[in-house]
C-alpha cells in the first residue's frame, strides 16, 4: 500500500537524520546521536516518539528543499527504571540541531504533556542555536520553551544534559532547569561566544575554556557535574532520576535496602579531631550514614565547603547539605550560600527531606566577600531554611558559631530535629576571638587572656548551654548518628506545615 510505504519512507529518513557523512562526523567528535542518547537514557523498548513527521516550514535561503522529517530534535516519552519521564533530544547533524519554530513546538508540546500528567522533563541539549533562516519565528520558539521551563519550574523535575554547543539566549532554558549535566570536551555553555568576547574585551579565550564542563562545574557553578562522555553523563542520569520524585505532589520512590537503620558506626566516634583547628572529612560522616555508602553528590567541584547531594535513610531520599571544614574550614561564603540556597528550594519543591551536618566557624571575612554581596547571598541561605516546609533533621558535629549557626537549619528556622554531638561548639564567636573583644584592656597580659579564653571555652564550647535552652533536642553519640536520624525522619514522615498565603515571597535575588 503506498500509505505504508510512504510512511516507512518518511521514518527512515527521520531515523537518518541528516545522513551518514554528518552521522560519522557527530561520532568522529565523540559524541553520539540524538537517538543514540535516547536508546541509553531510557529503559529498553520503552521510547515513544511523537511528532517525527514534523518539518520546518521555511522557505528562505533555499529550506524550502531541505525538510528532514523531525527537524533536528527527537521527543517523546519512555521510562527510567521503570518509571516515566518526558524527553527531546536535539539532532546536531540537522541544521546543526538549531532551533526552528517547529523545532520549538515539538519540545512545547513534550513539556506541557509532562506538566498534564507529572512527570519529569529531560533534555538533551546538543544545538548551534536559533535556526538563521528563520529569524524571529525560531526567537518566539526560544521564548515558548522559556515560559513553559518556568512554569514547570518547582512542579515536574526539569534536568538539562548538555552534550553540544549550547550558545546565546539558548542558554536560558538549561538555566532554569533543576540541574545541568555536562560532558567534557564536547559541550559548552557561553551567552556570546570566543569570536565576539575577542572583538569587544580583546581576551583570547577557547571555547572550552569560555563555556566549558570543567569551567561551569568549578568556575561559574552554572553547572552541577562533568562527565567524561555521553555513556557515562546518560547512565548517571539514570541513576540521578531514582532519587527524584516525578513531581511535586509525590513523594521520591523508595528503594528497599539491607543497610539496617539501627547500625551503629564506632569509627564516628573518634572522626572529630581533638585540636578544634584541625580539619576532617565531612563527606566520611555523609558516606557512614546514608543507606549503604550511596550518596550522589550534586556540584562536587564547586564551593567545596559545602556539600550537598542526595542519599537515602531507610530506603526514602534526603538531601544532604553539610559544611566541609576541609575547605576554607567549613566557612559559608558567597557561592557555597548560592550553591546549598538552590539545593535546599529544590527539596523543597519536591517533597525531599533535608538533613543538615553543621560544623561553621561562621561567615567567610573579607572584602572579596562583603563588595561581592555576602550579605545577599547569606542570605538566600537563610531564607532557603527558613521556608522550607519538609522534615529538617540537624546534626553539629562541631563549631556552630555566630549567624552561620542560625542559617545552617538551627530549631529557630523551624528545624524539626536538632542533634548536637558531645564534641560541639555553639557559641556566638570562637573562644579567643571572643575574650580579645571582651577582655580587650588585658591584651598586654597574655597569661590573663589565656585563662580567660579557658574561661570562655569552658563555659561556652559545648553543647550544654543551647541544650538547657531546648535549641538542640539531644546530645548524641556520635556512632549513634544513623539509627537517631532514622528515627527522626520516620517520626517527621506525615509532617504538615504549610507558610502563610502570598503571591509569591520576595527571596533576596
Ligand atoms: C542553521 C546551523 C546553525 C544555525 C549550525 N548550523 N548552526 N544551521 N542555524 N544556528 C548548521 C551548519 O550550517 C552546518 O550545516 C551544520 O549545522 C553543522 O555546523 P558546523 O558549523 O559544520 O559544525 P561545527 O563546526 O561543529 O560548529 C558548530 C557551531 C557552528 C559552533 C555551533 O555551527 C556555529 O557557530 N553555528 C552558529 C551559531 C549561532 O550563531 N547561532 C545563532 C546564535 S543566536 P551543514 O549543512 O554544512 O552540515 C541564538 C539566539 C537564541 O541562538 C536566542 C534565544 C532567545
Amino acid at each position: 500500500m503506498e500509505i505504508i510505504r510512504q510512511l516507512e519512507q518518511k521514518r527512515d529518513q527521520a531515523r537518518a537524520g541528516g545522513g551518514p557523512q554528518r552521522v560519522q562526523a557527530q561520532h568522529d567528535k565523540g559524541k553520539l546521536t540524538a537517538r543514540e542518547r535516547i536508546e541509553l537514557l531510557l529503559d529498553p523498548h520503552s521510547f515513544e516518539e511523537w511528532d517525527s513527521f514534523v518539518e520546518h516550514r521555511c522557505n528562505d535561503f533555499g529550506m524550502a528543499g531541505q525538510r528532514i522529517p523531525s527537524d533536528g530534535v527527537v521527543t517523546g516519552y519512555g521510562t527510567v527504571n521503570g518509571r516515566l519521564v518526558f524527553v527531546f533530544s536535539q539532532d546536531f547533524t540537522v541544521f546543526g540541531g538549531s532551533l526552528s519554530e517547529a523545532h520549538a513546538e515539538k519540545i512545547c508540546k513534550i513539556m506541557d504533556q509532562a506538566l498534564k500528567v507529572g512527570a519529569p522533563v529531560i533534555g538533551l541539549n546538543d544545538s548551534g542555536g536559533a535556526r538563521i533562516q528563520e529569524g524571529v519565528a525560531s526567537l518566539a520558539g526560544y521564548a515558548e520553551v522559556f515560559q513553559r521551563n518556568v512554569m514547570a519550574s518547582g512542579v515536574v523535575p526539569q534536568i538539562s544534559l548538555i552534550m553540544g554547543p549550547c550558545a546565546g539566549g539558548a542558554v536560558y532554558s538549561p538555566a532554569m532547569t533543576d540541574f545541568i549535566f555536562m560532558v567534557k570536551d564536547s559541550s559548552y555553555l557561553f551567552v556570546t561566544g570566543p569570536e565576539v568576547v575577542k572583538t569587544v574585551t580583546h581576551e583570547t579565550v577557547s571555547a572550552e575554556e569560555l563555556g566549558g564542563a570543567v569551567t561551569h562545574t568549578g568556575r561559574s557553578g552554572v553547572a552541577d557535574l562533568a562527565f567524561e562522555n555521553d555513556v557515562e553523563a546518560l547512565l548517571h542520569l539514570r541513576r540521578f532520576l531514582d532519587f527524584l520524585p516525578a513531581n511535586n505532589r509525590l513523594k521520591p520512590p523508595v528503594r528497599p535496602t539491607r543497610d539496617a537503620a539501627d547500625r551503629v558506626e564506632t569509627s564516628l566516634d573518634t572522626l572529630i579531631p581533638s585540636n578544634p583547628n584541625q580539619p576532617y572529612d565531612m563527606r566520611e560522616l555523609v558516606l557512614k550514614v546514608v543507606d549503604d555508602g550511596d550518596f550522589f553528590e550534586v556540584a562536587p567541584a564547586f564551593a567545596g565547603n559545602i556539600l550537598t547531594g542526595f542519599g537515602r535513610m531507610e530506603g526514602h531520599t534526603v538531601g544532604i547539605v553539610a559544611n566541609q571544614p576541609l575547605v576554607l574550614a567549613g566557612c559559608l561564603d558567597i557561592d557555597s550560600s548560592r550553591k546549598a540556597a538552590r539545593f535546599v528550594r529544590f527539596c523543597d519543591c519536591f517533597n525531599i527531606p533535608i538533613l543538615t551536618f553543621v560544623d561553621v566557624p561562621g561567615f567567610l571575612p573579607g572584602t572579596d566577600q562583603e563588595y561581592g554581596g555576602i550579605i545577599k547571598h547569606g542570605a538566600k541561605l537563610l531564607y532557603a531554611y527558613a521556608e522550607c516546609t519538609v522534615p529538617k533533621v540537624t546534626v553539629i558535629t562541631r563549631k556552630a558559631y555566630g549567624g552561620a549557626y542560625d542559617v545552617m537549619s538551627s530549631k529557630h528556622l523551624r528545624g524539626d530535629v536538632n542533634f548536637a554531638w558531645p564534641t560541639a561548639e555553639i557559641a556566638v564567636m570562637g573562644p579567643k576571638g571572643a575574650v580579645e573583644i571582651i577582655f580587650r584592656n588585658d591584651a598586654g597580659d597574655p597569661a590573663k587572656i589565656a585563662e580567660r579564653t579557658e574561661e570562655y571555652r569552658e563555659k561556652f564550647a559545648n553543647p550544654f548551654v543551647a541544650g538547657h535552652r531546648g535549641f538542640i533536642d539531644d546530645v548524641i553519640r556520635p556512632h549513634s548518628t544513623r539509627p537517631r536520624i532514622c528515627r527522626s525522619l520516620n517520626m517527621l514522615r506525615d509532617k504538615k506545615l504549610e507558610n502563610p498565603w502570598r503571591k509569591h515571597g520576595n527571596i533576596p535575588l
